[in-house]
């Protein structure tokens, strides 16, 4: 049985077939036909903080594939009264056939799975996002950007650009990082991504200038530079990432036709500007719609790997 915590368990064959599935499941359900994978399974969904695109895409996917998705606001189940982590995990992991957490701290996710006895999905933590990253690399493949890309991240050392280096490190594509300064990604985290890219010929550098990181860019990306349980330091953080807005001037130093992707909620005046956002809806709203495809792939994929 396989959990998915992060993108640093999983091979680039492994990621590039949950993708896969994802895609056929795509291409059916546009031609409606359901396949029902997984009937009569269940999904918990553990959330402790807000969500549209993975409520929706989770609780969506599960219904297609012919199982139930059970949303558990921390709110409302006793994990958020202080019940253990392992005990909450005993109990959900006896009734569902999957977990997906949306969390704070990735160690509380970690225990989790350490006692859960059904497969368990990161769903978000303050460490990473992988399974945007499902969604986010299968919208390159459909683009036909894939391991020659160029990716600038430009914004916040956060969950997202965890992930992109994660994702980055294992496909072997070039990523190019720039946060502000005091803003940067976990140094542990780089640490490990730096010797997975050593194997995959992934070129990762971090910075603190924007306009370097745009330069050759064949693809743009930004988030929030305020994640979710940093509300008090928005007021700090507009000052600190001032210069660090994707306009139309930063994308004119990006590659000619460079795409912009955004894992959204946008906020626009800050990280991206509104043109930049609608110039590129067609593809950001690609990729949101892919959490749907990606996750289906997922469940699929980790439902099949428990019955090898
Ligand atoms: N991108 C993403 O995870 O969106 P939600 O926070 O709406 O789930
Ligand atoms: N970095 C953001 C991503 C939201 C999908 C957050 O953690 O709030």
């Amino acid at each position: 049985m396989r959990h998915f915590l992060t993108l640093k368990d999983f091979t680039k064959e492994e990621i590039l077939e949950i993708i896969d599935i994802g895609l056929e499941i795509k291409k059916n359900l546009k031609k409606k036909v359901y396949k029902k994978e997984l009937e009569m399974q269940t999904l918990g969904m553990i959330f402790e903080k807000s969500s549209t695109r993975t409520r929706v895409s989770f609780e969506t996917g599960m219904f297609q594939l012919g199982g139930h998705a059970l949303f558990l606001s921390n709110r409302d189940i006793h994990l958020g009264r202080g019940e253990p982590v392992k005990d909450t995990a005993r109990v959900i992991s006896s009734m569902c056939d999957m977990v997906m957490i949306r969390t704070f701290e990735h160690s509380m996710i970690e225990e989790f799975a350490a006692y859960s006895k059904v497969p368990v999905i990161n769903g978000l933590t303050d460490s990473y996002h992988p399974v945007q990253l499902l969604a986010d690399y299968m919208t390159m493949i459909e683009y036909g950007i894939t391991e020659d890309a160029v990716v600038a991240y430009v914004g916040d050392g956060n969950n997202m650009t965890h992930s992109w280096m994660m994702l980055a490190a294992k496909i072997g594509f070039d990523l190019k990082i720039a946060t502000p300064v005091g803003y940067e990604v976990d140094s542990k985290i780089l640490e490990e991504v730096l010797k997975i890219a050593k194997q995959s010929g992934a070129s990762i550098t971090i910075g603190n200038n924007p306009k370097d990181a745009m330069r050759n860019a064949t693809i743009v990306t930004t988030d929030t530079w305020a994640s979710m349980g940093q509300e008090d330091e928005k007021e700090k953080r507009m000052k600190a990432f001032k210069g660090f807005m994707v306009d139309d001037l930063m994308m004119c130093l990006a590659k000619k036709g460079a795409k912009f992707l955004h894992c959204l909620p946008a906020y626009r005046g800050q990280e991206v500007s509104e043109h930049v956002l609608e110039a590129h809806a067609g593809i950001v709203f690609d990729e949101a719609e892919n959490r749907l495809h990606a996750q289906k792939g997922l469940m699929v994929w980790l439902d099949r790997q428990r019955k090898l």
